[in-house]
Order: C-alpha cells, then sequence, then structure tokens
C-alpha cells in the first residue's frame, strides 16, 4: 500500500495557516505555495536511489553517496499546479515538466480535459503529479489516469490541501500513488469546496477574482 502523508513540520503548518487567509494577497499567496512545494517535494525524494562516490577533499577521500540518476517529470494539472513547479524544481532541476489542463465543470464538479503535453519518455520518469487541492479528487485521479495511459509507472501526488473525500477517490482508483499533502481538512460543501480550505487556489495565485 503507498503512501498517505500530511506533513506536520510546523514550517509547513505555519506557511498553510497564512495561506488560507483571505486577507492573504496574490503576491505573497503565490511565494507559499511555491515555497510549500519545496517542502513537499523534500519530503517526497526521501526515497530517491544514491551510489556511493568517492570524493577527494582538501584533506583526504572521503566516502560520499549522490543521486544514481533517476529520471524525473513534474507533472501540474492546469491551472493552479502551475503554482507549485518552480518549487519542485528547486530541489529536482533535471526535471523535465509536462502539463495536463483539467477544469472542473462547476455543474457536475467532473474533470474536463482541455490539453495533455508529457515528456516522450515520461514511461522512463518517476512522475509527480502537482495540484495545491485535492477537493473530490476528480482531477487528480483523471490526471494520473491519464499519465499512466502513455505509460507513466511510479506516480507520486503533491498537495496543499485536501479533503478526506479527495484522499479516499484517489486512494481507491490508484492505490499505488503515494500522497503528500500539507493539510486535511473537514469535508466539501455543496459546491465542492474544501471546507475551511483556502478558497479557490487558481484564482488566489493568478488573481483572477
Ligand atoms: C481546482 C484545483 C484542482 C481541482 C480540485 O482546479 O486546482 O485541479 O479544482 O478539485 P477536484 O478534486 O474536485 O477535482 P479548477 O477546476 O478550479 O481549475 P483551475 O485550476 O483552472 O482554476
Ligand atoms: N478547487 C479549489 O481551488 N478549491 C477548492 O476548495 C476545491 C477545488
Amino acid at each position: 500500500m503507498a503512501i498517505t502523508m500530511v506533513m506536520d513540520h510546523p514550517l509547513v503548518q505555519h506557511k498553510v495557516s497564512i495561506l488560507r487567509d483571505e486577507n492573504t494577497g496574490t503576491k505573497q499567496f503565490k511565494e507559499l505555495v511555491s515555497e510549500l512545494a519545496v517542502l513537499l517535494a523534500y519530503e517526497a525524494t526521501r526515497d530517491l536511489p544514491l551510489e556511493d562516490v568517492d570524493v577527494q577533499t582538501p584533506v583526504d577521500v572521503a566516502h560520499c553517496k549522490m543521486l544514481s540518476g533517476k529520471k524525473m517529470a513534474i507533472v501540474p494539472i492546469l491551472r493552479a499546479g502551475l503554482g507549485m513547479v518552480e518549487g519542485v524544481q528547486t530541489l529536482v532541476p533535471s526535471a523535465k515538466v509536462g502539463h495536463i489542463g483539467l477544469y472542473r465543470d462547476p455543474e457536475t464538479l467532473q474533470p474536463v480535459e482541455y490539453y495533455c503535453k508529457l515528456p516522450a519518455d515520461i514511461e522512463e520518469r518517476d512522475v509527480f503529479v502537482v495540484d495545491p487541492m485535492l477537493a473530490t479528487g476528480g482531477s487528480a485521479a483523471d490526471a494520473i489516469k491519464l499519465i499512466k495511459e502513455k505509460g507513466a509507472k511510479r506516480i507520486k501526488f503533491l498537495g496543499l490541501i485536501a479533503a478526506p473525500e479527495g484522499i479516499e477517490k484517489l486512494r481507491s482508483a490508484h492505490p499505488d500513488v503515494d500522497i503528500y499533502v500539507a493539510a486535511l481538512d473537514s469535508h466539501l460543501n455543496d459546491h465542492g469546496y474544501i471546507v475551511p480550505g483556502l478558497g479557490d487556489a487558481g484564482d488566489r495565485i493568478f488573481g483572477t477574482k
């Protein structure tokens, strides 16, 4: 069974609290999303394989470890997932970036796909799917289904705020996918918004409201 991790690090909790605040403006919101993505990526890369290397220091040879060259990809779910890309890239600069465009139909709450462009060698890469919100879980579950259909085998989901319904949906649709989130909230409201959540992540990142 894959991991479901709600980060309890004090820095994560502090930053999420500011993120939630309705008085936090677009500039700070974007910065916090990016910083939280760094912290999530730090945890999600904990199992990267290492190899032994000898490094000549000015004093002696040090027997060290270095990453054994795993190939990675970051796939944001448009739009809001874009806000997390730079943060993950800070830790994994060699990762290729794919994009999946999905929006939730406001009536049915079902995800509607409008774009998909992934690295050609996606089947060889460890994939980080990023999206700040895991609400009903429909968008993440559909995005991961698409990525799997293109051949990817090792996928992790990184999000900021999840509802229990979203975790449940993603777990049952993709039991092999590790989930890392910064907070787990109470429930969804009648419009499929996470309560208490932070509102519409895309609008707050891009200032469209
Ligand atoms: C938001 C969010 C997720 C989705 C989560 O995107 O960024 O992609 O909703 O909801 P779900 O778990 O119920 O599918 P939205 O559809 O608002 O599109 P946007 O990022 O373009 O604003
Ligand atoms: N999408 C958002 O941006 N926020 C929510 O609370 C749910 C879906």
